[in-house]
């Protein structure tokens, strides 16, 4: 298929006046591709696909419908923003999938990170294609791909991850207004958009979610002291200056146990590594240098409001040797 390219004399959107201009253009152009018919939207929260979802509503409102799968592998409070957002604040037609214990089920006992990764993608494509079918009338299929998804994509580093395994019955047409921007653009425009800005400046996150930050088997019980770990330290960085600035920053609960004390008592708990790192382009990676005291702080939350939970190590590894993520 031919690639779209972004035209050398394409102005670098970075003001909220280029950034109004490429509004309205857009709203125009989707008006006229996709006339009264409806448009299909796989909304994860993350940036790209709420500012389609966004340019969308500006420009056909109640034509387009939102599924928000739900995998059970998301981070605490995140699919309750999606909601209030998008069906609370912007009147979207939202379609609301928890589809939480199909995934954990499928992924029990499954300790190999790349057949986790396939049983996640594979699922996803799967209730989304449900939910499609369950639609009549669908005739466009709306994507958050952006410039460098297609790059990334022609030069072979990643197979471009949308469309890609839809069954052939759903022939959708493709609409996708942000594929020519790059991403710091896309946060410009849905800033403008009056997306909220933890929305906006999110940080990045994998498609297998948590589950790649619970390595080996997910069990329940881990999963949840990944969420609520990760919740905390969100909760810690954004109150100390923190969010924006570091690139990435997140928790593992690896799947060990040591030796600790709790009132006087032994205890047989895991721990939780913290890892906060900065890159540019997530090929190489440096480790934030965080205060002593604000991670002393963190530690004392987390040992305290997580349960089984009795550790808290820093990760102090630059990428190479480690990777950013522990699968
Ligand atoms: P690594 O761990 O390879 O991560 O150093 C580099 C960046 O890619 C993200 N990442 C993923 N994103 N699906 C995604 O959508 C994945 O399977 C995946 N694995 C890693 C990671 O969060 C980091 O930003």
């Amino acid at each position: 298929m031919e690639q779209a390219k972004r035209p050398e004399t394409m102005e670098r959107i970075t003001t909220a006046e280029l950034a109004k201009a490429f509004i309205d253009e857009q709203v125009g152009e989707l008006r006229k591709q996709i006339g009264d018919k409806k448009v299909l939207l796989a909304l994860s929260g993350g940036v790209d696909s709420s500012v389609v979802a966004a340019l969308l509503i500006k420009a056909v409102g109640q034509q387009l419908v939102c599924v928000h799968v739900n995998h059970g592998l998301l981070r605490k409070g995140e699919p309750e923003q999606v909601i209030k957002v998008f069906r609370d604040e912007m009147k979207a037609n939202l379609i609301y999938v928890d589809a939480t214990e199909r995934f954990l089920g499928k992924l029990a006992g499954v300790s190999d990170p790349e057949t986790k990764r396939k049983i996640i993608g594979g699922e996803f494509i799967e209730v989304f294609a449900e939910e499609a079918k369950k639609l009549e009338g669908i005739e466009f299929l709306a994507q958050g791909t952006i410039y460098p998804d297609i790059l990334e994509s022609e030069q072979g580093i990643k197979a471009h991850h949308n469309v890609g395994g839809l069954p052939p019955e759903l022939n959708f047409e493709l609409v996708e207004p942000v594929k020519l921007l790059y991403k710091d653009e896309v946060r410009v425009v849905g800033k403008e958009l009056g997306l909220p800005d933890n929305m906006v400046y999110r940080q990045p996150f994998p498609g297998p979610g948590l589950g790649v930050r619970c390595p080996g088997a997910i069990t329940r019980d881990r999963l949840e002291a990944v969420r609520e770990s990760d919740a905390i330290l969100r909760e810690e960085f954004a109150k100390n200056g923190l969010e924006g600035k570091v690139w990435q920053y997140f928790t593992v609960v690896p799947d060990f146990k040591s030796t600790g004390i709790r009132d006087g008592k032994r205890t047989f708990d895991w721990p939780v590594i913290v890892r906060a790192v900065n890159t540019k382009d997530a090929i190489t990676a440096t480790v934030e240098n965080v205060p002593y005291e604000l991670m002393q702080h963190i530690t004392d939350r987390i040992v305290h409001e997580v349960k089984g939970v009795n550790r808290v190590l820093y990760d102090f590894t630059p990428k190479p040797t480690a990777t950013i993520e522990y699968e």
